[in-house]
């Protein structure tokens, strides 16, 4: 969940760090700090709570030289937000940042007698001493035989005090990148900090050190054997990780589905029909199947719950989706013919590598969704197709949730196809039906005025109801979520038949109610649901089809998407209701990009 990055070369490292801790700030934005190699070797830690634009006026009178060093944006696990509990952590020679968590923290406290000199609360400070008490002079000597005493996951970057220049990092599950260029050798938890600098990099093995200095970066096993990772190129600029001109990423990203879709669906569309022979995956996988488990974490999820509830009526098939963090307790019913359709848009969210990991051992062919090329889940997985929403930025998902949608309704209309379930014209009508989401999701961008009007009366509110039916409630979960985790509105979605088994009490005046009717075969029935609500006094907004037939008077707000199929309408809903949560928490004069308490990418348990 943290940020890191470490840089060594003949560039000004400071510099380096502070723009990387930036782009990377979304990963975690608790407190932040760097340490950097002055003076020929003395290691100076500046760090501090709050935001790195915080840490940016602490280091701005700072004028000494440096070429190498080590930052960390943190989101706080073990031990609360204080400066001496953000990174990087000193303990004698050694000098660390660390994502993940050292689950036998306690025992090395013990065993190492650390309890007098911990100044803080972490299990990373413990992770330094232990290094530094193996530590002789000869750092992958004592980073082996430190590793060996770690339970958990991590990602470390490390100064020894008498290696100037020299940066060494490992990791275990939680992600690390690196690459040597032209202005010197980089190592991040994120390629975002690394594509100023180029857009060939390296995904560091697992258990492998790698050692940075400023002309090369070598990697090697933990017997000592120089290896050679793969080098892999990235297909997105630097451009596509700023604002350019948006006020805020997440506006952005609204903007960029149409975009991210067709990068998505059409080149994987060959004669009218979806087509993953370039992605690798054979019909056999989907042929072969007896059910479906879905797993996923998050908006993801919710990506998830849409796909399920096209899927089971369409294949006959059984299909699950389960949250990744769950599903390793469910004891989930797995063998040959279980495919797990996992889906992730960093591809290292930890509880769904860990669900992945529990699907293949049992058996499981696995499928990934993945937007981050190269990261653990893509890598691990039998068989991946990458989304290209390009990087996502902002904490609460927008594009990635619509390609992740895109993606498996490519699935969905492939395996319809092999399975017998739907002919070749049937299949084709699908894909253009797909297309046809494209248009109606620019045409919801373009009335985003009209949506922040209409978002006012929320903002005054502490609670908002999301309700719909089959396909509308699996939006309803989305919309749910987007609200509250940006605009601080307590928001649940219910199933609109349910609503009168309890939720209905808590309905009154106060309370708006954003009611989604775009299921024609269901449309009488969600409207006789919001007309309970509206009876006790809800504030409705209700969002249907240009074509529903609805008294005007129904609701407070109606808002009318385009005509397309009734299988695709969660497109053009994404956008107003990402749009609804974008309003309400900007109208709120909140954080928009990094809401409170969370982080985009969670790489812990
Ligand atoms: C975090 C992010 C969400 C995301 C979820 C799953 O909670 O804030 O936006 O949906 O993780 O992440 P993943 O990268 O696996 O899709």
């Amino acid at each position: 969940m943290c940020g890191i990055i470490g840089y060594t070369g003949p560039l000004s490292a400071r510099k380096i760090l502070l723009e990387g801790l930036s782009q990377l700030e979304y990963r975690g934005y608790d407190s932040a700090g760097i340490a950097c190699v002055e003076d020929g070797a003395a290691v100076r830690v500046t760090k501090t709570t709050g935001k790195v634009a915080e840490l940016k006026k602490l280091c701005q009178n700072d004028r000494e030289e440096t070429h190498c060093g080590i930052g960390h944006t943190r989101w706080a696990t073990h031990g609360g937000v204080t400066r001496e509990n953000a990174h990087p952590h000193q303990a004698g020679r050694v000098t660390l940042i660390h994502n993940g968590i050292i689950e036998n923290y306690h025992q090395l406290t013990k065993e190492y007698h650390l309890e007098g000199k911990l100044v803080s609360q972490t299990d990373s400070e413990v992770a330094a001493w232990v290094l530094d008490s193996l530590y002789d002079g000869d750092p992958k000597a004592a980073i082996r035989r430190f590793v060996e005493k770690l339970e958990g996951s991590y990602g470390f970057c490390i100064l020894f005090a008498d290696r100037p220049g020299e940066i060494y990092a490992i990791r275990r599950v939680s992600p690390l990148v690196a690459a040597y260029t032209r202005a010197g050798s980089i190592i991040a938890s994120d390629l975002t900090a690394l594509i100023p600098y180029t857009k060939k990099y390296m995904v560091v093995p697992e258990d492998q050190i790698v050692k940075l200095t400023p002309y090369q970066v070598r990697v090697f096993d933990l017997d000592g054997r120089e290896t050679q990772p793969e080098i892999l190129e990235v297909n997105w600029d630097t451009d596509a990780a700023m604002k350019n001109g948006f006020p805020h990423f997440m506006l952005k990203e609204i903007h960029e589905q149409p975009e991210a879709l067709k990068n998505t669906i059409l080149p994987r569309i060959s004669k009218g029909m979806p087509d993953f022979s370039d992605d690798g995956i054979p019909d056999e996988v989907f042929k072969q199947c007896s059910q479906v488990h879905i797993v996923a974490c998050g908006t993801a999820m919710h990506a998830g719950m849409v796909a399920r509830a096209l899927m089971e009526p369409l294949l006959r098939v059984p299909v699950s989706v389960s949250i990744a963090s769950e599903f390793r307790y469910e004891d989930p019913l797995i063998d040959e013919k279980t495919l797990t359709i996992i889906i992730s848009q960093s591809g290292e969210t930890i509880d769904t590598l860990a669900a992945m990991r529990l699907a293949k051992e049992a058996g499981s062919k696995t499928l990934a969704v993945v937007n981050v090329k190269g990261s653990t889940i893509a890598r691990e997985s039998d068989f991946v197709l990458y989304t290209h929403a390009g990087p996502e930025i902002a904490v609460a998902s927008t594009k990635a949730y619509s390609v992740q949608l895109a993606a498996l309704y490519l699935i969905i209309c492939r395996m319809a196809y092999v399975r017998g379930k739907m002919s070749g014209e049937e299949s084709a009508a699908f894909v253009k039906d797909l297309l046809d989401v494209i248009p109606a999701m620019e045409a919801m961008i373009r009335r985003k005025e009209e949506i922040r009007q209409m978002v006012r009366p929320l903002v005054e509110k502490p609670d908002a109801f999301f309700i719909g039916r089959n396909l509308d409630y699996a939006f309803s979960l989305e919309g749910a979520l987007k609200l509250k985790e940006i605009s601080y509105i307590h928001a649940d979605a219910y199933a609109a038949g349910e609503l009168k088994h309890g939720t209905i009490a808590l309905i009154s005046d106060e309370v708006p109610v954003i009611a989604i009717a775009t299921q024609e075969r269901i449309f009488a029935k969600s409207i006789s649901n919001v007309r309970e609500v509206k009876a006790r006094g809800a504030y409705v907004i209700l969002i249907t089809k240009e074509s529903a037939q609805a008294d005007e008077n129904l609701a407070d707000v109606h808002i009318h998407i385009p005509d397309v199929h009734d299988r695709f309408t969660v497109f053009p809903i994404a956008v107003v209701l990402q749009l609804i949560a974008y309003y309400a928490s900007l109208l709120k004069g909140l954080d928009v990009d990094q809401p409170r308490n969370l982080a985009k990418s969670v790489t812990v348990e």
